[in-house]
């Protein structure tokens, strides 16, 4: 950054103060988050919900049946049918994804459940035509905190992601998305309601039974794991056998809502006041993909406005103004910028927001741009070791999907390395050796782990089984 004007120099300075999180700050952050995961387990609760979800066993592979599978998660909807096979751990998959409009996000309750239930019947006929079957079993993938007392059951804690519909907090989900399929009389059954990082941890454990944590990194972040029903005090009322697993759905984007340890800037702050829910998802408004490429908007607005540097100087930035133009896709590319001279950058602003950034405005972007993404990854990676200090485990597999997991630059890398600080592991002998913990891709949680958690709960309910 030789050529970069001391002013612009100075003020990269600030932000990499700003955003750096530092090996003492993750062990404490972690800590910390350790105790928040045994608080919401605890009858009085914390800010983590630690929500029991009713799957209660791993899969073991042999599982079989066709299935349905819904999943709504924030961008999109999916439709599909899996064909669990007679061969061990095998599937088959066919699936349909359909836009999730802008405008359903903050509409109306009625809306949301009416194009849901469209969907599922665009499915069912181009897929069965008329063909007359017995009802099919669907596991629905809904991916936001719900209050489970059983499995078919959920009531909406508060919607995250930028969704804002009324009528649904509060409210258990399952009667109200029934009764548009029954309006349609399409032949389904709900027959488990599932959380996306519940489906991938049971999705990945079939296929690798080292795998004891799913995460989600997309447009939100959260994860699941196994836990033993006498680890989980807010159940004890139940009276349900000590050692037997509960997985639970963290909803860990919770973490810290109170701000007693994360290092929020001015900038989080105002994604925070700006939000539909206020005061919510403190961890995830630092790490998922919704906001980071609003962190880098706003980082870049005040930038122009208010600071002593001349970035943009005389040039029109009203299409930097609008919030949430820029998405976590943009924040890739520019991290991914393979040019010298940051060409591709170049383009990116002169494109997407008639911005004409000259060669050391793109060197303050692109630090920017990789100190949100590594932030993001090393604070997800805390979330990863308290999970597994928790649970004492020293070495197993994370399986982890979504856009930041699979599509962000450098993610994996920079979380494996953060959590080579948090947990101190000594040097590798070879630098091919495997990490104790290692975060790897995952299997298709909100297809595949529906499926089988409407499998499993199937199984139970034959067995006489709650
Ligand atoms: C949000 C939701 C949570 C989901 C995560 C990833 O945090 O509240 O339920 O698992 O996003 O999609």
């Amino acid at each position: 950054m030789a050529d970069v004007p001391k002013d612009l120099l100075q003020e990269i300075q600030r932000l990499e103060e700003l955003f750096t999180v530092d090996q003492t700050k993750l062990k404490a952050i972690t800590k910390h988050f350790v105790s928040e995961l045994a608080k919401g387990l605890s009858v009085e609760g914390g800010s983590i919900p630690m929500n029991p979800t009713w799957c209660m066993s791993f899969p073991t592979g042999d599982e079989t049946g066709t299935f349905l599978a819904l999943d709504m998660g924030g961008t999109n909807l999916r439709v599909c049918e899996i064909i669990l096979t007679d061969e061990k751990s095998e599937f088959d998959i066919i699936q349909s994804k359909y836009r999730m409009p802008e405008e359903l996000k903050t509409g109306d309750a009625d809306e949301l459940w009416e194009y849901i239930a469209d969907c599922l019947q665009q499915f069912i006929e181009s897929h069965h035509g008329e063909e007359q079957f017995e009802k099919l079993s669907l596991g629905f993938t809904f991916s936001y905190p719900a209050t489970q007392d059983y499995i078919d059951h959920g009531v909406l804690q508060r919607w995250t992601k930028g969704f804002d519909i009324a009528g649904v907090e509060g409210h258990n989900v399952v009667p109200m998305f029934e009764a548009a399929l029954a309006k349609r009389g399409v032949p389904i059954k709900l027959t488990a309601l599932i959380n996306d990082t519940t489906g991938t941890l049971i999705a990945s454990a079939y296929t690798d039974t080292a795998m004891k944590i799913g995460c989600i990194f997309g447009t939100g972040c959260n994860a699941a794991y196994m836990e033993d029903v006498k680890s989980i005090p807010k159940l004890a009322h139940m009276n349900l056998p000590p050692d037997m697993p509960m997985a639970i759905n963290c909803e860990w984007g919770a973490f810290d809502n109170e701000h007693k340890i994360l290092p929020r800037t001015p900038y989080d702050i105002i994604i925070d006041k700006d939000s539909p829910r206020p005061g919510q998802q403190a961890f995830e408004k630092m790490i998922a993909g919704l906001y980071l490429g609003e962190l880098l908007r706003l980082v870049l607005v005040d930038l122009h406005d208010n600071k002593d540097v001349h970035i943009f100087e005389g040039q029109n930035i009203d299409k930097l103004r609008k919030a949430y133009t820029l998405d976590s896709s943009f924040l890739s590319l520019i991290e991914e910028d393979p040019f010298e001279n940051l060409s591709e950058t170049r383009d990116l602003f002169h494109n997407k927001l008639s911005i004409a950034a000259d060669h050391s405005e793109l060197e303050l972007i692109r630090r920017l741009a990789e100190l949100i993404g590594t932030r993001s990854a090393r604070l997800s990676a805390c979330g990863v070791a308290a999970i597994a200090t928790k649970k004492g485990y020293e070495t197993c597999h994370v399986g982890a999907d979504g856009s930041v997991f699979n599509k962000y630059p450098h993610f994996k890398a920079r979380g494996a390395q953060a959590l080579r600080e948090i947990l101190d592991w000594p040097a590798k002998k070879n630098a091919k050796d495997p990490d104790p913990i290692e975060i790897l891709p995952a299997e298709d949680g909100s297809g595949v782990g529906a499926a089988l958690i409407a499998a499993l709960t199937l199984k139970r309910a034959k067995e006489g089984n709650l």
